[in-house]
């Protein structure tokens, strides 16, 4: 049976071990070690949207595994003037052994999984971003050896990353705070599932709109851009929602002395994020942005039929 990596939930038993074997990549690399235990396998990557770190990460991983990689965007594919979908996936489970996919809408991305035999990686959509999810969880074990028990903010928009990310954080046990304006709260939805998970490693799930509350005490700090991509006739209506929730030097006073600063990147400086919190040394973004491709690698050799 292949398996797909739609939502962080679907590799819920395996997030753990990924996360260890990411950190296992990443030290072979150090180290000068080869593992190419995926040559001549191939990766298709379908990208509606752009990219710098998941388009990049994922090529370079497959490259230092041994295999090959694929960048097809739909303006040049035929998926761009009517192939439906289906048909895509059907015709690319022939030639590759994976199919990375970032698209605007989530049930894209679901009816290529259902229709391909490969396995199929989200790489970002409107719903989730599980992928920028495990090279976090990563970078948090990495910085502070474990992840259970620690408290994690989230300030800004219940998007994409905060979804994947309270799913990520209730499956392994971190207490997730979020803080965000009125109307720019996580789906309700992903909210009760991931509360549903807590239950079982008794992490808490908590939704404010007081950023103070959300950042006090907390080791790490997380925030995203306030507009997403597909969200952008809505910039200005956002930006003033929420120049209150920006991550700046007053908000991250309220956190423990060692608190880590993180963001997925692109950043927006000057409004999420100003340039004395994301260029202090609690921030680790470009370790963060580094590990996208070890915790890639992890996830495609997991993945990949060898
Ligand atoms: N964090 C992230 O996914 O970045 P890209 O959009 O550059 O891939
Ligand atoms: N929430 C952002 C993440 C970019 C990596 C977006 O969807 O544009």
């Amino acid at each position: 049976m292949k398996k797909d990596l739609i939502s962080i939930v679907d590799i819920k038993e395996d997030l753990l071990d990924i996360i260890d074997l990411a950190l296992e990549m990443k030290r072979r690399r150090q180290m000068g070690e080869m593992y190419e235990s995926l040559k001549n396998k191939s990766l298709a990557m379908i990208f509606e949207k752009p990219s710098t770190r998941t388009r990049v990460s994922f090529e370079v991983a497959m490259t230092q595994l041994g295999g090959h990689a694929l960048y097809l965007s739909p303006r040049d594919m035929q998926l761009g003037r009517g192939e439906t979908i289906a048909d895509t996936a059907r015709v690319l489970s022939r030639y590759v052994d994976a199919i990375v996919y970032r698209a605007y809408d989530h049930n894209n991305v679901v009816e290529l999984a259902e229709n391909a035999t490969v396995p199929v990686i989200n790489a970002l959509d409107n719903v989730e971003h599980p992928c920028q999810i495990v090279a976090d969880l990563m970078t948090i074990k990495e910085k502070k050896g474990a992840l259970r028990g620690l408290k994690l903010a989230y300030v800004g928009d219940g998007n994409n990353v905060a979804h994947s990310l309270m799913l990520g954080s209730a499956i392994v046990g971190m207490n997730f705070y979020i803080a965000c304006p009125e109307g720019y709260e996580p789906n309700e939805e992903i909210v009760a599932q991931a509360r549903k998970l807590a239950n079982e490693t008794g992490a808490k799930i908590v939704v404010t709109h007081d950023p103070i509350e959300a950042v006090k005490d907390a080791d790490v700090i997380y925030t995203d851009v306030w507009v997403s991509m597909g969200d952008e006739a809505e910039k200005e209506k956002r930006e003033k929602a929420f120049k209150p929730y920006q991550v700046n030097i007053d908000l991250v006073r309220h956190a423990k002395s060692d608190y880590i600063f993180m963001h997925c990147l692109p950043a927006h400086r000057g409004y999420e994020v100003t340039d004395d919190v994301i260029d202090s040394r609690n921030s680790v973004v470009f370790d963060e942005a580094e590990n996208r491709l070890h915790a890639q690698k992890a996830i495609l050799v997991r993945l990949i039929k060898q």
